[in-house]
């Protein structure tokens, strides 16, 4: 049911009249609601949450074969990266940290010189200034979650921000026991942007559990227009990382792919064209989201933009490869990635601009709540209804606030964020 909802609120908020006649259902007082939110703030950022919402759903719909491999999965092949464009002697982190300050290095120290890695770093986030360098967002939080985004110095004042005695940012989520509407959230973007190049995010734990909903992306502007890289997404007690692409008409993915992960949804990538379910891509790595991320502490995603296309790599803590932790990434040597999206079928110059890098941890909404009663996704074997017994997420949310303490860590613990570029 709550897809027709759902579309029903995407065609309201983005399609022509004529197209939302067509659907000609009733829907909920709820969708009206949100149609409501919906038509009073449209945005790039509300956009961007019904994509996620409808790759979401097609996960949960996902149980035809025929759904859940639209793709074959391609033979091993050399992912394509640009030449080397200088002899790069310097130290890496001698590129100008851009918005953030003088970043205290943490966790990745080692040898920062390198005869051949063509990375340049040119944002680094990490240790006492991690949180230098971006915004934090604080209106209503787009995917209608159970969170109220507050500011820095709200954030600070309630203990959700800190940088731990390990060097790492934490993000957290209010545990006060009940509330009666919504959980205080911390959600930040980079103030500077970036176009083309290698994010690489470290990070030893991420929210999990019934009711969280976390999220390390890249959007650009005037969504579609500038693209979106989802990079870290899942919900609940998901174990695999869905990494998914948002672009304006002409965006897709050819039938075969070289990458490890699985095709979740369609091969147009076109929000406007797919009722925005984007092009979706589930890892088969058991440790790569949630719980089984968090027991063996975390680890390392990548995304890799260049004139080649787009691809998101994982490498759990302990597979960490030596050139990211010496800060001279060497991504011709990481194999196959997580997910692809290549050239071929989507021009990455074209559909992908000006992005920057956003954490957020929501509480229920469009996709944790929606999932609420779902199984079938791997880590979800039974579903959050039957595991709280509550039988709704906002009221677990509201009433449960111990579990948003220690039991289910519903925080981002984050080591480091480093966007690198070649010389041009
Ligand atoms: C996958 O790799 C093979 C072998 O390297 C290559 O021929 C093919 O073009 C690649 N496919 C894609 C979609 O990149
Ligand atoms: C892949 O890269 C290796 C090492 O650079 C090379 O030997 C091999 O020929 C390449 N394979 C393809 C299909 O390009
Ligand atoms: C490497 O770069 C340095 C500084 O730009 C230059 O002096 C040196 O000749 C270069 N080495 C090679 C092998 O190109
Ligand atoms: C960088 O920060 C450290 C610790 O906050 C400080 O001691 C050092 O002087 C700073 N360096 C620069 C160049 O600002
Ligand atoms: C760093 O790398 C350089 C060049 O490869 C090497 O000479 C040096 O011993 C390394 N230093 C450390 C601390 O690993
Ligand atoms: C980032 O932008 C925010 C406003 O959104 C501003 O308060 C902050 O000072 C900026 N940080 C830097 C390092 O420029
Ligand atoms: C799933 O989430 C529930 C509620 O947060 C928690 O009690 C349970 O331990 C989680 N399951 C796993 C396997 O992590
Ligand atoms: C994580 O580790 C704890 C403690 O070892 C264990 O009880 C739990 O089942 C593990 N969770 C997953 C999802 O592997």
């Amino acid at each position: 049911m709550y897809i027709s909802t759902l579309l029903t609120l995407f065609l309201l908020a983005n399609a022509a009249p004529t197209q939302a006649d067509m659907l000609g259902v009733g829907f909920l007082k709820r969708a009206t609601k949100h149609a409501h939110k919906v038509a009073i703030k449209q945005s790039a950022t509300l956009a961007r949450d019904l994509r996620t919402t409808f790759a979401s759903v097609l996960i949960q719909d996902a149980t035809s074969p025929s759904m859940q491999n639209v793709y074959c999965v391609g033979s091993a092949g050399n992912v394509t990266i640009p030449s080397p464009v200088s002899n790069s002697t310097g130290p890496s982190n001698s590129g100008k940290p851009s918005g953030s300050g003088n970043g205290t290095s943490t966790g990745t120290t080692g040898n920062s010189t390198s005869a051949s890695s063509p990375w340049k770093v040119v944002q680094s986030y990490s240790g006492q200034n991690f949180f230098n360098g971006w915004s934090f967002y604080t209106d209503a939080d787009p995917t209608n979650g159970n969170v109220q985004y507050v500011d820095q110095s709200t954030a600070s004042s309630n203990g959700l921000l800190e940088v731990n005695s390990q060097g790492h940012a934490v993000m957290r989520v209010e545990t006060t026991p009940k509330v009666s509407n919504n959980r205080m959230s911390v959600r930040i973007t980079t103030n500077e942007t970036f176009t083309q190049g290698l994010v690489v995010m470290d990070s030893v734990h991420m929210p999990t559990g019934c009711a969280t909903w976390p999220a390390f992306w890249t959007n650009g502007p005037n969504w579609p227009a500038g693209g979106e890289i989802d990079i870290v997404e899942g919900v609940n007690n998901y174990t695999n990382n869905q990494a998914t692409i948002h672009t304006n008409p002409g965006c897709t993915v050819p039938s075969s792919l070289n990458m490890t992960g699985t095709s979740v949804g369609g091969t147009n990538c076109a929000a406007a064209e797919t009722n925005n379910q984007g092009c979706g891509v589930r890892s088969n790595q058991g440790n790569s989201f949630g719980s089984t991320f968090n027991n063996n502490s975390g680890g390392v995603y990548a995304m890799l933009w260049t004139n080649a296309g787009v691809s998101v790599y994982f490498f759990p803590r302990g597979s960490v490869p030596s050139d990211i932790t010496k800060g001279a990434p060497q991504p011709q040597g990481w194999g196959e990635p997580m997910a692809d999206w290549p050239a071929s079928g989507c021009n990455p110059s074209t559909f992908f601009y000006d992005h920057s890098a956003i954490f957020d941890t929501t509480l229920c909404g469009d996709w944790a709540g929606t999932a609420w009663s779902s199984t079938g996704v791997p880590g979800q074997s039974t579903s959050c209804a039957q595991q709280t017994g509550y039988s709704t997420c906002e009221a677990f949310v509201q009433n449960s606030g111990a579990s948003f303490s220690e039991a289910y860590h519903p925080d981002w613990e984050v080591a480091s964020v480093k966007i690198y570029q070649t010389q041009s």
